[in-house]
């Protein structure tokens, strides 16, 4: 369902008129006022605005269904931005509902467990299990970080070492904001640093050893074998003003559409992908793979041109337009990919070249169930022999392609990836053993001081992912780690499809030769 908005200030309006479809609705759920406070917080706060509630209010009783019945409603709040109150005190505005909204017949005891991608959260952390993290443990992961975050009674507050490249860091900050808007009061006490480069740099080799020192605790989106590094969600999920991608949950609903506008057998029996290839070896390698006059590997690979495509709007790189081959490659850059997610919300089936990297949710990943592993040094071959497979087993290729956008729709929705970005906070927050301090040099950070200065597409995407409401659910619950035995058997079984695969090509290509 579209949540809808009303901006109490012209800019806004403007906004959402030339934006957004939004269809004000006052007999469902939502309730939405100039101020925007539940009922409960009305006694404890001073609101303007304060009558119109309460005229509003007195509506509900009237509500009913197409059957008569009444409907149960509970009043939601809404809170907007406050950028009056930014401009007239230069401080971030304190009105806003300070401690979370949880509503009883819905309690924490009640809550979902949360898909099993969580469960990295403990292993992330586990270098830190037995003996916590100490002030000085998070100031050695200054070395590369882009910033300081600390979250002290709810408030967060910024200080920055070095400017990320683009607006990464801007993003994740803004995605954070939400976080706390989402879930007022909820996030503890913390202290984070966060490096929005690239490449993980905690190695393990530097950290194991009998005399060695407990490892930095450092936050960033990828990570590897050999490091540490604690992943955490990137930045494109509250959009990604320089390639013009929307916020994650716009994505998520063009995409299904997207999946709807030609059934996987009507699609192009080829493996699709588009990109920069000069980012990497690797994807210049796989440029080899493209269509030409003496050979077909069943590839169709393009040069994405951001320059043209910039001028020409992003039509050409539209994601959900893109859902239009039955086979669709992922491929590394120069680390992780952003694009994964884009490339296996289709309901085609997703190539995955031997990956390096990870991201938060991608150790989930189960070969053969969700997506085709290709080789990394004979991407031709395997390429070849994938697609020729899927179009011999249409049903099951069709399975795989329809398990990863369900993985994507229902595992990796913004509401997901909101919970996992709390629980490895909360988690992460029980480890430090001293008391979070707001550093000389870091200002308070809130949606209005982002927000309410910015402008064109960056203001754009903040204001379509602005958490306007603090949930009235708690977070899913958290599930235990993995015990030693069955993570061992996780990854065994993924070796062992990975294997099969393997020898499945090996045999295909031993027949070809005969
Ligand atoms: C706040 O100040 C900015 C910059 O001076 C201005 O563009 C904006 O319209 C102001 N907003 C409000 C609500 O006063
Ligand atoms: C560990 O420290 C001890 C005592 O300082 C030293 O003798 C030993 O060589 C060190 N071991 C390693 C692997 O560095
Ligand atoms: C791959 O081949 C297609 C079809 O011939 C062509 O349109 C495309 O530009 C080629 N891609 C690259 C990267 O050369
Ligand atoms: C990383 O470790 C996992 C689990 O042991 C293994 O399956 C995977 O192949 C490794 N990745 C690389 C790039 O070595
Ligand atoms: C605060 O910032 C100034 C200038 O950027 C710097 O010289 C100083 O060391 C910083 N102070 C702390 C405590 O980090």
């Amino acid at each position: 369902m579209g949540q809808c908005n009303i901006f109490t200030e012209k800019l806004w309006r403007q906004f959402i008129t030339a934006h957004a479809k939004c269809i004000v609705l006052f007999s469902t759920l939502f309730i939405l006022v100039g101020a925007f406070y539940s009922t409960r917080l009305l006694q404890s706060n001073v609101i303007s605005g304060g009558s119109a509630l309460l005229s509003m209010l007195s509506t509900k009783a009237a509500l009913t269904d197409s059957a008569g019945m009444p409907i149960k409603t509970s009043a939601k709040i809404q809170v907007q931005l406050d950028c009056t109150t930014l401009n007239l005190t230069g401080t971030c505005p304190r009105n806003h509902p300070s401690s979370f909204y949880d509503d009883q017949s819905r309690s924490s005891s009640t809550s979902p467990t949360c898909p099993d991608l969580f469960r990295w959260i403990h292993e992330d952390l586990r270098p830190w299990a037995h003996t916590g993290i100490s002030r000085d443990m998070v100031e050695r992961a200054k070395t590369t970080a882009n910033f300081r975050l600390v979250i002290l009674n709810g408030k967060a507050y910024l200080e920055t070492f070095v400017k990320a490249f683009q607006t990464r860091d801007v993003f994740t900050l803004w995605g954070i904001l939400q976080l706390l808007r989402k879930y007022p009061g909820k996030v503890p006490d913390l202290e984070m640093m966060f490096d929005c480069v690239d490449w993980p740099v905690v190695r393990s080799a530097d950290y194991s050893g009998p005399n060695a020192t407990a490892p930095p605790p450092l936050f960033r989106y990828c990570g590897d074998n050999n490091t540490l590094d604690v992943v955490f969600p990137d930045w494109s999920f509250w959009g990604w003003a320089e390639t013009n991608i929307r916020p994650w949950e716009h994505m998520l609903s063009e995409l299904k559409e997207g999946n709807h506008r030609i059934t996987w057998l009507n699609r192009e029996p080829y493996a699709y992908w588009k990109g920069n290839p000069d980012v990497a070896e690797t994807r210049l390698d796989l440029m080899k793979c493209n269509v030409s006059e003496t050979q077909d590997w069943n590839a169709r690979v393009y040069r994405q041109d951001w320059v043209r495509e910039s001028q020409e709007g992003y039509k050409l790189s539209s994601l959900g337009s893109q859902c239009n081959d039955r086979y669709k490659i992922y491929i590394e850059g120069s680390a992780w990919s952003v694009s994964q997610k884009y490339i296996l919300a289709c309901d085609s089936v997703t190539l995955i070249v031997k990956p390096h990297y990870y991201d938060f949710f991608s150790r989930s990943l189960m070969p053969i169930q969700q997506y085709w592993p290709i080789k990394e040094d004979d991407k031709c071959r395997s390429i070849k022999h994938a697609v020729e497979w899927g179009n011999s087993h249409k049903q099951k290729a069709q399975e795989i392609g329809k398990a990863a956008s369900e993985f994507i729709q229902n595992d990796l929705k913004m509401d997901n990836v909101y919970d996992y970005m709390f629980h490895l906070l909360n988690q992460y927050s029980k480890l430090l053993t001293f008391k979070p301090t707001v550093p000389k040099n870091a200002t308070e950070l809130c949606s209005e001081t982002m927000a309410c200065s910015a402008d064109g597409i960056e203001k754009k995407l903040m204001l379509e992912s602005l958490v306007t409401s603090p949930s009235d659910t708690s977070p899913c619950t958290m599930p235990p780690p993995y015990d030693p035995p069955s993570l061992h058997a996780f990854l065994r079984r993924k070796q062992s499809l990975l294997k099969q695969v393997e020898l499945r090509e090996k045999k295909y290509w031993e027949g070809r030769h005969q």
